[in-house]
């Protein structure tokens, strides 16, 4: 399956992303993670990167662009991919749908993740990642086994540079202006499948794991 995961700052994409690669044995790939280890292995792509994400405004298209269509060149996409924070922007739908076409291939479905601003803010601004092997958790609604540490590895948890609340604004502000569109012009192709992304995590996974083997 080819699918993309789309929804705003802290709806609960990458929290998904896990179970749906799981589940469908697809392949995570997730811009934001992309940027952020070539952040930590301060590439030059991580450099040009970090001042606009530091910012919550989006890394330009001319750059991510790229990086994705190398990606989806890979050999392991066999079995197909859950992209994931791509596409963000009109302009990345089309560059997307351009190379999938060039490769034969399409989109079977996009996920939208719909949850209402207030719940944002308090998501993204609690979440706590591990530096090293990147589960998620949430100072509440997803809290580790031993408080601050990862329970795979043990790893002391951090805060995303971007999850400050004003930064979270912003993210949620660029969002609406340039990467909800994007929900029309799935729409258009008949990909959509809306999730409920207020429901517990569970729920919101058994909402999308009923969407998609509708499909199959
Ligand atoms: P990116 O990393 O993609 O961030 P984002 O889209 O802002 O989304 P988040 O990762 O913040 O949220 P999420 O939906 O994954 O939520 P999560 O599952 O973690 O992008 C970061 C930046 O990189 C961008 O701002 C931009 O600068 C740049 N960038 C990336 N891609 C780009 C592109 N294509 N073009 C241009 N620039 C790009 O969940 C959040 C928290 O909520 C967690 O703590 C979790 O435990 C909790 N939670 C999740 N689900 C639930 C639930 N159902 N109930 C209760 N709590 C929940
Ligand atoms: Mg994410």
């Amino acid at each position: 399956m080819r699918l993309v995961i789309l929804g705003p700052p802290g709806a609960g994409k990458g929290t998904q992303a896990a179970s749906i690669v799981d589940t469908f044995n697809v392949v995570h790939i997730s811009t934001g993670d992309i940027f952020r280890e070539n952040i930590k292995n301060a590439t030059e792509l991580g450099q040009k990167a970090k001042s606009y994400m530091d910012r919550g405004e989006l890394v330009p298209d001319e750059l991510v662009n790229e990086i994705v269509v190398d990606r989806l060149h890979k050999p392991d996409l066999d079995n197909g991919f859950l992209l994931d924070g791509f596409p963000r922007t009109v302009n990345q739908a089309v560059a997307l749908d351009a190379a999938l076409e060039q490769m034969g291939t399409k989109l079977d479905r996009v996920i939208n993740i719909v949850v209402a601003s207030d719940l944002l803010i308090d998501r993204a601004v609690g979440r706590r990642v591990c530096p090293k092997c990147g589960r998620t958790y949430h100072i509440v609604n997803q809290k580790p086994k031993v408080e601050g540490k990862c329970d795979a590895d043990g790893e002391t948890l951090i805060q995303r540079d971007d999850d400050t609340e004003e930064t979270v604004k912003k993210r949620i502000e660029v969002y609406e202006k340039q990467t909800s569109p994007l929900i029309d012009y799935y729409k258009a192709q008949g990909l959509l499948l809306d999730i409920d992304g207020s429901q517990a995590i569970d729920d919101v996974f058994e909402q999308i794991r009923r969407g998609l083997e509708e499909e199959a």
